[in-house]
């Protein structure tokens, strides 16, 4: 008792009757993050890793058929090498368009989508005769691979609040005196029609909601349409009926499942050893030191349990409210000189539905300005990358670094600058996260 003599008794109450903040658990343990039980979160796993057949809906167009397939390594949720291809051209007035596909021999044309899909169920068994292959017309010279993302951890992103991100937005502009400014952007949250939310998810921050994503996802990777993406991009070889995606016995679809699994996950572990070492330290000083970390922000906290977020559809549980996690990211969009000139698809993320209704509520010239920025790339678990960028054509830290331009080009200098020594202690730092 004796260290608290002369400490004031309401600092006394603030230490013990503020609402305690606790730090994420982290590891690749396959293990909840304490969202549900460990049973629940191995049966709704079993649901992302399942692999979707004919008779499940899967395609016509898709790219792979488990959400696993792209998110695994080193456990599922996790990122991988696999890519995707996004293409557009420009219009007469320099703006983005969305390409025009011709499949089935030219019979129908599919539009309103970046995304090309790689692989078509069919020519098949029941349908011998047709080809639905999409191909990339010469036309489509705006052309751009994006890589799989790391889910581990979302549900800690997605709890932060909106308010959160925007301050953090003002706060970095105003600190770097208007060099950095991250944008905000708002989206559609498609369980909640009419609402927006701030968008944090994927290389452009499309999503602001897992279950959102989720839809998005198990629609144009998969092609498995669901309650939130209820429309096929194409109907030919299409055999089962809308929406493929319907609830169990549990009265949850798989999108509702993927949603938990992901939100119940522990975030990325740092290498405990590598990052304890002197020279990750001291990597990780000069990270902060010449600017890195205005972007590759090292913590957040998220919003207390009980806030409702995604419009009111989602009530923050305990396991994730109050939580302090270090995604080494802000979330927001930037350009850094990189950008791949495709505007996100309204239709294709947000379904035709709200598309529709959207022009009401969705800033058109907010899409627009974000065309050529992208998501700073949160560095969790980024030792465990091989590949880098969104297209995933940078191969070591420093050529990932070199492209950084744009509003991190005072800060891409002072690396330059730095010694040898010193630039090495700053990939120690980044092989430790
Ligand atoms: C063919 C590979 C592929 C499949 C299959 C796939 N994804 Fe992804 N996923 C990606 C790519 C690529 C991105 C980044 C997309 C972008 O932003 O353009 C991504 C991003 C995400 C994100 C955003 C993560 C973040 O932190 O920003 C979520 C959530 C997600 N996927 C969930 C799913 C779910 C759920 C499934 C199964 C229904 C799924 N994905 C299937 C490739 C895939
Ligand atoms: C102005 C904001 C900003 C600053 C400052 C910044 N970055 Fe980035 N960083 C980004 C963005 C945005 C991306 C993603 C770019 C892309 O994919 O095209 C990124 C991507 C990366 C990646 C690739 C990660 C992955 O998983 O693909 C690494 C590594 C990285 N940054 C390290 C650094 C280092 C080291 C510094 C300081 C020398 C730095 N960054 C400064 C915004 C920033």
């Amino acid at each position: 008792m004796k260290i608290l003599i002369g400490i004031p008794a309401f600092l006394l109450a603030l230490f013990f009757f503020a609402p305690p903040l606790s730090d994420a658990p982290t590891g690749f343990d396959n293990k909840s993050n304490g969202l549900v039980d460990d049973a629940t979160h191995t049966a709704d796993q079993v649901k992302f890793d399942e692999i979707e057949q004919l008779a499940d809906g899967l395609g016509p167009l898709y790219n792979a058929q488990s959400c696993r397939e792209c998110h695994q390594s080193p456990v599922s949720g996790a990122s991988s090498q696999v890519t995707e291809l996004r293409v557009g051209h420009n219009g007469p007035h320099g703006q983005f368009e969305t390409p025009s596909i011709p499949i089935a021999h030219g019979t129908e044309v599919i539009t309103g989508r970046s995304l090309v899909n790689d692989r078509a169920i069919c020519p098949n068994a029941a349908f011998p005769d047709k080809e639905i292959q999409e191909r990339v017309p010469d036309t489509e010279n705006i052309r751009t691979f994006r890589l799989s993302l790391n889910l581990l951890g979302d549900g800690f992103v997605e709890a932060v609040a909106d308010q959160s991100l925007t301050d953090l937005a003002k706060q970095q502009c105003k600190n770097s005196h208007g060099k950095i400014c991250g944008q905000v952007l708002f989206v559609p949250v498609v369980e909640a029609p009419g609402q927006m939310g701030v968008g944090r998810f994927g290389w452009k921050d499309q999503h602001a909601s897992l279950l959102s994503f989720a839809g998005d996802a198990y629609l144009n990777e998969m092609g498995i349409t669901n309650r939130l993406q209820p429309d096929e991009v194409t109907k030919i070889c299409n055999t089962v009926s809308e929406p493929n995606d319907t609830p169990g016995p549990d009265g949850l679809a798989d999108i509702d499942h993927f949603a938990r699994f992901i939100r119940a996950t522990k975030a990325p572990a740092p290498d405990a050893q590598l990052a304890g070492g002197a020279v990750a330290q001291q990597g990780r000083a000069l990270f902060e030191k010449i600017g890195c970390a205005t972007c590759h922000v090292a913590a957040l906290t998220t919003a207390p349990a009980g806030t409702k977020i995604n419009g009111g559809t989602f009530t923050i549980p305990s396991a994730l409210g109050s939580i302090t996690f270090h995604p080494w990211g802000d979330f927001l969009m930037h350009n850094v000189g990189t950008g791949d000139g495709i505007l996100q698809t309204i239709p294709e993320h947000y379904g035709r539905k709200v598309f529709q209704q959207m022009s009401g509520y969705l800033s058109k010239q907010d899409f627009e300005s974000s065309r050529n920025k992208i998501r700073t790339a949160p560095l969790w678990g980024v030792r465990l990358r091989p590949r880098l960028m969104h297209d995933g054509a940078s191969l070591t830290f420093l050529d990932a670094i070199a492209r950084h331009r744009g509003e991190a080009e005072q800060v891409t200098d002072k690396f330059e600058k730095l010694k040898p020594a010193e630039k090495e202690a700053v990939f120690a730092f980044l092989r430790s996260l």
